[in-house]
């Protein structure tokens, strides 16, 4: 048996089924670059579903984490720490937001939302109680606790994990005259809403879906929820993908017609770049007041390390112009793809915004061709898994070079040429 075997037989031993991962066994990472046990070379093009945009082992974050790791931990909310307002100062400031909730996971973050909302619903909308409800879209992914898998419509993540929890109406997503239609309902509260689709298959909406969901949101006194998880912290090109297509650069200039702005943001996976579990909800005042002592919270939550982690895998957005690689490498990628596309019959097209992108198989979605190709292109270097059947998605840390990413399309090329289904 070979390192790479023993490994996987240790996890397929030890560890539950929850995953399928593809069967390679990595051991080190620093930027766009991954290596496995018998030290082969690979390009990451998932980036842990996104949350290593700021590239593997960030030196400034590696710094942060290491520097505060050895001062001070964890303290619990029950005291004061010296940094968690320093961190909540800077992360309202970059988001335009009055507050910050901060939590460990995008699930986590998720349910302070619908909690935060659910509340605001009874205490400043004066709907009765429990009768608030949630729009939530067809094909959502927000994560896997028992309320979130309660409104999902994959059987996988469904089945068996009943009862569910009431209080959400699925409409079809990017539908404009649907969410019209639901928000007519009694007792609407908010409706929830990832600006694309990742987990789905990169399913990117209308140019206005965003903008007029909440100008729709804002005429019913219904809160606007993006959840950002997976699209926020400059992965579509823009710091957040409510900011449609900014053309900020250094800065977020909040430019009215391009940004549909949340009533509560939730963010997750990058706000620490991969380095430590840290996610967040945004909210002005009106809104997120009406959490008081004692009604939510979590022991590791607005920790010190989480704080100072945050702090520098923002600054490293800002200081490396991760917006602006991602939208000039997004369109780079998108027509070499193109490309390769128009000369092969395998990927029927690609589609994403930023460099969160997917291509489509052209075959059926319960085959097993998006995953034999995704096993050959890391047989060539490069790694990446299929989202839903037949969709693969190609999400690179937003520190990728011009020519890394040249290098990777050639891979991709190579190993599209090479295929046999
Ligand atoms: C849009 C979205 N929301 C929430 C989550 C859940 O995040 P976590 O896995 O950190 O709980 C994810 C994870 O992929 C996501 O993509």
């Amino acid at each position: 048996m070979g390192k790479t075997e023993e490994y996987i037989a240790i996890e397929d031993n030890y560890g539950a089924h929850n995953y399928h991962p593809l069967p390679v066994v990595l051991a080190k990472g620093e930027g766009v670059n991954v290596w496995d046990v018998d030290n082969k070379h690979y390009f990451d093009f998932l980036s842990a579903y996104s949350a290593v945009n700021q590239g593997h082992c960030h030196p400034k974050i590696i710094g942060a984490l290491n520097d505060q790791s050895q001062t001070l931990t964890l303290t619990s909310r029950a005291f004061y720490n010296d940094v968690l307002g320093e961190y909540e100062a800077y992360v309202t400031k970059t988001f335009g937001f009055d507050k910050v909730l901060p939590m460990n996971t995008g699930a986590e973050a998720v349910e302070t939302a619908l909690k935060i909302c659910r509340k605001w619903a009874y205490e400043v909308k004066n709907i009765p109680e429990n009768q608030a409800i949630i729009i939530v879209c067809d094909g959502n992914f927000h994560g896997r606790t028992t309320t979130i898998v309660s409104f999902s419509n994959d059987p996988d993540a469904t089945t068996n994990f009943g009862p569910y929890t009431p209080g959400f109406i699925k409409i079809p997503y990017d539908d404009t005259a649907a969410l019209k239609e639901a928000l007519k309902l009694p007792n609407v509260a908010g409706f929830l809403v990832e600006p694309i689709q990742g987990e789905a298959g990169v399913y990117t909406p209308s140019d206005d879906f965003m903008r007029e969901a909440k100008t729709l949101c804002n005429a019913e006194n219904v809160l606007f929820i993006a959840d950002e998880v997976q699209t926020g912290i400059a992965r579509t090109g823009s710091l957040l993908a409510v900011c449609g297509d900014c053309s900020c650069q250094q800065s977020c200039e909040r430019q009215k017609d391009t940004y549909a702005r949340p009533d509560l943001l939730i963010l997750g996976k990058a706000l620490s770049g991969g380095v430590y579990p840290v996610s967040a909800v945004l909210a002005d005042n009106t809104i997120m007041n009406v959490i008081k002592p004692g009604q939510h919270g979590s022991t590791f939550g607005g920790n010190p390390v989480a704080a100072k982690v945050a702090i520098a895998a923002l600054e490293v957005v800002k200081d490396e112009n991760l917006i602006q690689n991602a939208r000039k490498l997004g369109n780079r990628f998108r027509k070499g793809m193109q490309a390769i596309i128009d000369s092969n019959d395998l990927i029927s097209s690609v589609r994403g915004k930023g460099l969160l992108n997917a291509i489509i198989i052209n075959d059926t979605p319960d085959s097993s061709t998006a995953w034999d190709l995704c096993v050959a292109l890391k047989n060539n270097g490069l790694l990446a898994k299929p989202t839903h059947g037949n969709i693969i998605r190609f999400a690179p840390p937003l520190v990728i070079s011009e020519e890394e990413l040249d290098t990777c399309l050639a891979i991709i090329e190579k190993t599209v040429l090479e295929f046999k289904k």
